[in-house]
């Protein structure tokens, strides 16, 4: 993988950050969808430190194409925006995802409250082809991201997934994220 070492370095000496970074398991599998869907377009909103940021940007390049628009809030002077498959947008989603071009690949991971994750979802649903993939993060572990992904419209196959508890992520008391994978289908 590309960013391994970065991968890495996240996990060695952000111990007490890590806590809010998704699981390895979920960052493996970002890398395998992005390698599998082949994206043009690929969006992440809420970034972090990079660690879910830096597999999708090692699979655009295993790819050889596609560029990640990386929005994130806050200004943690990154280390992947000056990678060359990253567009680091530094802001507030709501107001940047309008922005985008159209968009293949989405994983959303930014504000978790109800009304924030549905409008990060009001704003991504035109950007959207027959055939984009949304990952959204901690369906399982927040009301609020479990209600908006559940009043999803139907345009959209979804499968929700548990995602193993693993230490660094001993912040929710042994409660399991869940990822919910969809495809606009119509
Ligand atoms: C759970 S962390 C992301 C973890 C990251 N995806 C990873 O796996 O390493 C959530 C991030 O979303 C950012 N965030 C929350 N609301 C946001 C918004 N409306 N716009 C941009 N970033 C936002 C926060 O600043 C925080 O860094």
């Amino acid at each position: 993988m590309k960013y391994q070492a970065e991968i890495d370095t996240i996990r060695a000496t952000h111990p007490d950050g890590y806590n809010v970074s998704c699981e390895p398991q979920v960052g493996e599998m970002l890398y395998a969808l992005v390698r599998l869907c082949q994206p043009v377009v690929a969006v992440e909103i809420g970034c972090f430190l990079g660690f879910s940021t830096y597999h999708i940007l090692s699979a655009l390049a295993a790819n050889g194409t596609g560029k990640l628009y990386a929005i994130e809030g806050r200004d943690f002077q990154q280390t992947f925006r000056d990678k060359p498959e990253c567009v680091f947008m530094l802001g507030d989603s709501h107001q940047l995802v309008p922005t985008l071009p159209p968009v293949d690949f989405a994983f959303v991971d930014g504000d978790h409250s109800y009304v924030g994750l549905s409008m990060d979802i009001a704003a991504l649903m035109p950007k959207l082809r027959i055939g984009s993939v949304v990952v959204f993060h901690d369906t399982e572990s927040y009301d609020g991201t479990l209600k908006a992904v559940a009043e999803l419209p139907k345009v959209f196959e979804k499968v929700t997934l548990p995602t193993p508890i693993v230490p660094e992520r001993a912040l929710w008391e042994g409660k399991p994220s869940g990822i919910t994978i969809v495809r606009k289908v119509a």
